[in-house]
């Protein structure tokens, strides 16, 4: 792979991450909930999970880690021309949380909007990302994965309350350089509409929401919260997590061996680990922090992105391997070589203050 020949032309150069301070653990949720925390590490490997402060919201989250990107690319927020968040959890109905975004960091010439992909968001604003810098029409763009998935789920339903929480990542992504390492060289973007069914949450314009009243039609009272089928989902992440990646390695001409790193969706510890297994990737080269977060939807890949890359799990020249999974259904790979960021670990270092949108 020849990121600036064969390649899309573009490369990550920064990466941050925010979560909120707030940490319940699974023996804080047996205190409300008919579950265990053996039962909860086993099933998922999740340990502990954060939750945002009543006044923290995708946007400020995202913006908070939107500067730490920022700071570890070392650039100046107004060169950037563009903006993608990442949520299915935005601040509200509109504007986009991108624009606020946008405002909170400094980015004052920039375009923004949001993309919702589900789990899926961060891949898909990513790839959209690539494609306006490849293409010339950005210099520079800032994505964004940015959820707050505690306010969507079912606090009663342990079959999926357990599994989620908030926070945030964010990648700059600038045009490749020819003689310098980095650059993307295979993505792919799929998805199954027909399987929506398996993992959904309402909002306020589903038909019989609180609020979707019209004059013509009676509201049913319902609430906006995760639906899922568990198993199902379980089963068709694995499947389609290991044939994506598989193909995009291909697809970059390379094969698993190739594969520095590879840093998938963080939903469960058993879906990566089938998954590994599947592509023949030992986890040793797979990043994995679902335990201390639990799955943060669009945020997961972005924050593992800058801890993989604090921990100097990630170098100059590596081949890495993104891949997601979730609602729609919704799923992606991508392989790209690692750039380098230009301040290490800045990325974990405490942001600036951030501007109230
Ligand atoms: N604590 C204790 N028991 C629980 C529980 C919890 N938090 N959640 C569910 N259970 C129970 C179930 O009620 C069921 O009990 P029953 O047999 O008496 O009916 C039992 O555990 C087994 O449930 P099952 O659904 O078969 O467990 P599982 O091994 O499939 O694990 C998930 C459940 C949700 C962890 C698993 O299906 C999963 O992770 N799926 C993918 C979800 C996901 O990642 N979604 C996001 C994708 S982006």
């Amino acid at each position: 792979m020849t990121p600036t020949s064969s390649g899309y032309g573009a490369r990550i150069t920064g990466v941050g991450r925010y979560v909120p301070d707030r940490i319940v653990t699974n023996a804080e949720l047996e205190q409300t909930l008919d579950t265990t925390n053996e039962w909860i590490v086993e099933r998922t490997g999740i340990r502990e999970r954060r939750v945002a402060a009543p006044d923290e919201t995708s946007s400020t989250m995202g913006a908070r880690a939107g500067l730490a990107a920022i700071e570890s690319a070392q650039i100046d927020p107004a060169t950037i021309d563009l903006v993608i968040a990442a949520t299915c959890t935005p601040d509200g109905m509109f504007p986009a949380s991108a624009t606020r975004i946008q405002h909170a960091v400094g980015a004052g010439r920039a375009g923004a909007f949001d993309v919702n992909a589900a789990c899926n968001g961060f891949m898909s604003a990513l790839s959209t990302a690539v494609q306006f810098v490849a293409a010339g029409t950005s210099q520079r763009a800032l994505v964004v994965g940015t959820e707050t998935m505690t306010r969507i789920v079912d606090w009663t339903d342990r079959s999926t309350c357990v599994l989620f929480g908030d926070g945030a990542g964010a990648a700059i992504v600038e045009r490749a350089v020819e003689g310098e390492p980095g650059g993307v060289g295979a993505m792919l973007l799929r998805s199954d509409g027909s399987q929506a069914g398996l993992l959904w949450a309402s909002g306020p314009c589903t038909p019989g929401a609180p609020g979707a009243t019209n004059p013509f039609g009676a509201a049913l009272a319902q609430e906006a919260h995760i639906v899922m089928n568990g198993a199902a989902v379980f089963r068709s992440a694995v499947n389609a997590l290991s044939e994506t990646s598989a193909e995009a390695i291909a697809k970059a001409g390379l094969t698993i061996d190739d594969i520095a790193l590879c840093v998938p969706h963080q939903a469960n510890r058993r879906i990566i680990t089938a998954m590994a297994e599947r592509v023949g990737l030992p986890m040793e080269r797979v990043y994995v922090n679902v335990d201390r977060y639990g799955n943060t939807s669009s945020a997961t890949i972005p924050i593992a992105l800058a801890e993989a890359e604090a921990d100097g799990r990630l170098k100059p020249g590596d081949r890495v391997l993104l891949a997601a999974f979730g609602g729609g259904l919704s799923w992606s790979a991508m392989v790209l070589e690692w750039a380098g960021v230009r301040a290490s670990r800045a990325g974990l270092e405490a942001p600036r203050a951030v501007a109230r949108a």
